[in-house]
């Protein structure tokens, strides 16, 4: 970002299109696209649940970051603050609120655990989790690794202190940076990878499983599990795309930056299916294994390869990266609320947030060794499901709403650049998209798989 001072009224902008593009990115790759992606698709049957994740990516996901991009851009503020400059109504910064809470702490309370795993396989990597692999035993390590607790919760703080270290040195532009070079790396990592799964004996199945849609497959569930995907994985839903997209400059174009933002961060999590199926099926693993799916699956490649130790231990350092970046935009939203609300200084913010973040996080670890639950799922599992079968898709149906029905026109100039780019065909669909399909699909599948429109249509037909 390069300062604007002087000039009143203009926020830091980011110092180019491209360094931008590679801040939302790096909010938008990361765990969801290497460790949640691959393991709902093989929960979810496969290439039924890619098709219809690629579909809702298209024309809900991108619609809802065009939105959320231009609504940032025009009102240049947080999202509480946005929406209550932009609307009449301060109802409308509900969702402001509702991001605020999901994504600052919810999201963040388990992401950190999950990204504590990346921290234990790196090092792992180097002691002896190839001999392991190599003997078939990979998914006995991870089994036995998130029984014990307190290793699970010293992985999760470890975490969540790098998080909180970037956030509050406000360093994270550095980190950003580094990104440039951790981004490309990790694609290649990933390309590596694909190559050794594709030429392991049997591999074809798990393409197969991966390509080749199978209908019987579809139901409720996996469309509004693929939902919830998408909006996870582009970081939509919770006001963080809106925050980015108020350091954007005027000249910049949205709709490019969008879709960049989109296609990089799709591609990643396709890749990861490429590693990671027709490894599955060649190693004779469940791809149903949950959670654990990437963890347990990619080891056992590494294992398979030439200098795989070296291998593993730079794909998980990447990972890390990858997920701190993400995890430094959700603690961004904790952080600036506290500074906001409580007047407080940065680095007390961010220590505040991060001991809340902790304890809240501290459940979701230690559930993965069966205590406590939340209606029958682990509360790791349940507070996934609530956030990202329920928050995100209620945040987003709500920014559709927003700009589709009561600020059209304003986001049809910041769009096109004040009509300054040709308003193409894309403008049209895009509006169609974001008044009619997206809020619709949206609430059918929502309510659908929560047995609201059973009952809906029980009432209707009475
Ligand atoms: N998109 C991030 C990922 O895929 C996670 C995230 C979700 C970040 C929501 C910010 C907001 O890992």
């Amino acid at each position: 970002m390069s300062g604007e001072s002087g000039k009143a009224l203009t926020r830091e902008q980011w110092g180019s299109r491209v360094g931008f593009i590679l801040a939302a990115a790096g909010s938008a790759i990361g765990l969801g696209n290497v460790w949640r992606f691959p393991y709902l698709v093989g929960e979810y049957g496969g290439a039924i649940f890619v098709l219809i994740y690629l579909l809702i990516n298209v024309f809900i996901g991108l619609p809802v970051m065009l939105a959320e991009f231009s609504i940032g851009r025009a009102a240049q503020k947080s999202p509480v603050g946005a929406f209550r400059a932009l609307s009449v109504s301060p109802l409308w910064s509900v969702i402001g609120w509702l991001g605020t809470l999901t994504g600052g702490f919810l999201v963040l309370s388990y992401y950190n655990v999950i990204g504590g795993w990346t921290i234990r396989y790196m090092i792992e990597s180097l002691i002896g989790l190839m001999d392991l692999a190599a003997e078939g035993k990979s998914e006995e390590f991870f089994l036995s690794f998130i029984s014990v607790r307190h290793q699970v919760v010293a992985y999760q703080a470890l975490f969540l202190a790098s998080t909180m270290f970037f956030v509050a040195s406000g360093i994270g532009k550095g980190i950003e940076r580094a990104c440039k070079f951790m981004m490309p790396a990790l694609f290649i990592i990933l390309l590596i990878l694909i190559f050794r799964s594709l030429t392991l004996p049997g591999a074809g199945a798990g393409l197969e499983f991966y390509l080749m849609p199978d209908l019987s497959k579809l139901n409720g569930k996996s469309v509004l599990a693929a939902l919830g995907q998408s909006f996870f994985s582009l970081s939509l839903g919770l006001g963080i795309m809106l925050t980015y997209g108020s350091y954007l400059g005027r000249e910049e174009r949205i709709p490019s930056a969008a879709t960049w933002t989109a296609v990089l961060d799709t591609l990643i999590a396709l890749l990861s299916g490429f590693a990671i199926f027709p490894a599955v099926f060649a190693m004779g693993l469940k791809p149903g294994a949950g959670p654990g799916l990437t963890f347990i699956t990619l080891p056992a490649v590494f294992a398979e390869m030439p200098m795989g130790m070296f291998f593993s231990f730079l794909f998980f350092l990447f990972l890390f990266f990858a997920a701190v970046t993400s995890s430094m935009s959700l603690m961004e939203v904790s952080t600036t609320f506290a500074i906001e609300k409580f007047k407080l200084k940065r680095s007390d913010a961010v220590w505040l947030m991060g001991v809340i973040i902790f304890l809240l996080g501290g459940y979701s670890a230690i559930s993965l060794a069966g205590d406590p639950k939340v209606a029958g799922k682990d509360f790791l599992d349940a507070v996934d499901y609530f956030c990202n079968n329920i928050c995100l898709p209620l945040g987003s149906f709500l920014v559709c709403l927003f700009v589709g029905w009561f600020w059209l026109e304003p986001a049809l100039k910041e769009l096109s650049n004040d009509g300054t780019l040709e308003a193409r065909w894309w403008l049209k669909v895009w509006i169609w998209c974001v008044r009619v399909v997206a809020p619709i699909a949206i609430l059918i599948i929502f309510l659908n798989e929560t047995g609201l429109l059973t009952t809906l249509d029980a009432w209707l037909s009475r």
